[in-house]
């Protein structure tokens, strides 16, 4: 296996990103799942997630709550919803919540940092993560005295005109960068990502990403096929391939063996099997959703999104079935990452 050993070529990642000969894939995959065993063991840890606004300031082309799209139903839990949502999580033994949304302002610093100490004070051990997009780093600041400990926030594409043609001319990929390198210091554990198979992507945009995350060297990253959703303007290109998501995963792990990878969601909407085929290519991290059923088909990123016909606990029976019955370990801790920790300042 010395071939898999860092550090890695343009050359060697480039024709793993392109390759279409099962048999090479396979042999990565085995590669990707020795190394996540080897810093992990068989353990994968659970996560929930909360999806607590679908209202969005920004336009981004791909995303189906695009302030653009006048068809979305909009919502937003109250702070009493969000806690028992919580509430619910913590009987079922998670002891992470996910709290994403849409970039909505009605969730001032104020409003979240309220919502943040409550949820601090009722469950002082768990892990609170937020995925609530851009901000200052005033508020990143503010919000992580709250108690907030994490922070997804995907890069989306770490090419220049990609990120362009995926995003209004008022975002840019250096603000989102900038973002993600201030989470990192103020002492984050910080997840980035991209999509795989987005409109006008090529293997060296993928090859960028990967060079990005060993640049950015994050905690966590979430990556997950591009799905069409019909409301948006990439509604007719086709989504991302199963296999090409899952050689991006497996990549990821050799590059940052520590790092946190899920099994997204949007893995398992675009195959039965997506999410445990994610765990045999080097994830580690399932995110079962804790959202209220009633608001579920609302957060609506991407069509025929899975489990929107669930309540929290069948998701959480669910997974934890489908990941034992692929050899996996089941882990409800904390499961913090084990890459180092970021320059980061004392919490005051
Ligand atoms: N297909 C797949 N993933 C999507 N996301 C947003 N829209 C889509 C889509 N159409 C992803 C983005 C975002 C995350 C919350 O969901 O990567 O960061
Ligand atoms: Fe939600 Fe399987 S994870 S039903």
């Amino acid at each position: 296996m010395a071939q898999f050993a860092a550090p890695f070529s343009d050359d060697f990642l480039l024709h793993y990103i392109t390759t279409e000969d099962p048999a090479e894939a396979e042999k990565l995959f085995a590669a990707a799942r020795k190394i996540r065993s080897r810093h992990y063991g068989e353990d994968v840890y659970f996560r929930g997630l909360i999806e607590f606004t679908n209202h969005c300031k920004n336009d981004c082309r791909y995303c189906g709550i695009r302030k653009s799209n006048g068809k979305v139903e909009r919502y937003r839990l109250s702070p009493e919803e969000i806690l028992h949502c919580c509430r619910i999580g913590d009987l079922l033994g998670y002891r992470t919540f996910v709290l994403q949304g849409g970039e909505d302002p009605w969730f001032t610093d104020e409003r979240m940092a309220g919502i943040l100490c409550a949820i601090r004070r009722n469950y002082p051990d768990h892990a609170i993560t937020l995925s609530i997009g851009e901000r200052s780093r005033e508020s990143y600041e503010a919000l992580f005295r709250a108690g907030a400990d994490r922070y997804l926030l995907r890069h989306e594409t770490a090419n220049n005109g990609h990120y362009r043609k995926l995003h209004p001319p008022a975002m840019s990929l250096a603000e989102r960068k900038q973002c993600l390198f201030t989470l990192r210091e103020i002492g984050y554990q910080v997840g980035a990502g991209f999509m795989v198979g987005a409109p006008f992507q090529t293997p060296e945009c993928l090859l960028e990403d990967l060079r990005f995350l060993e640049e950015l060297r994050p905690h966590m990253v979430g990556i997950g096929p591009f799905i069409p959703q019909g409301d948006t303007p990439f509604a007719k290109y086709p989504g991302g391939s199963l296999q090409l998501t899952l050689r991006m995963v497996a990549l990821t792990r050799l590059l940052l063996p520590k790092t946190l990878i899920p099994a997204t969601t949007a893995l398992g909407t675009i195959s039965p099997d997506g999410r445990e085929r994610g765990l045999m290519a080097g994830a580690n991290v399932v995110m079962p959703n804790l959202s209220p059923r009633a608001v579920r088909k609302l957060y609506a990123l991407y069509d025929n999104k899975i489990c929107t016909g669930d309540e929290a606990a069948e998701c959480r029976l669910c997974m934890e079935g489908r990941i034992r019955n692929s050899g996996f370990v089941p882990n409800m801790a904390r499961g913090d990452s084990a890459m180092e920790a970021g320059a980061a300042p004392a919490r005051i």
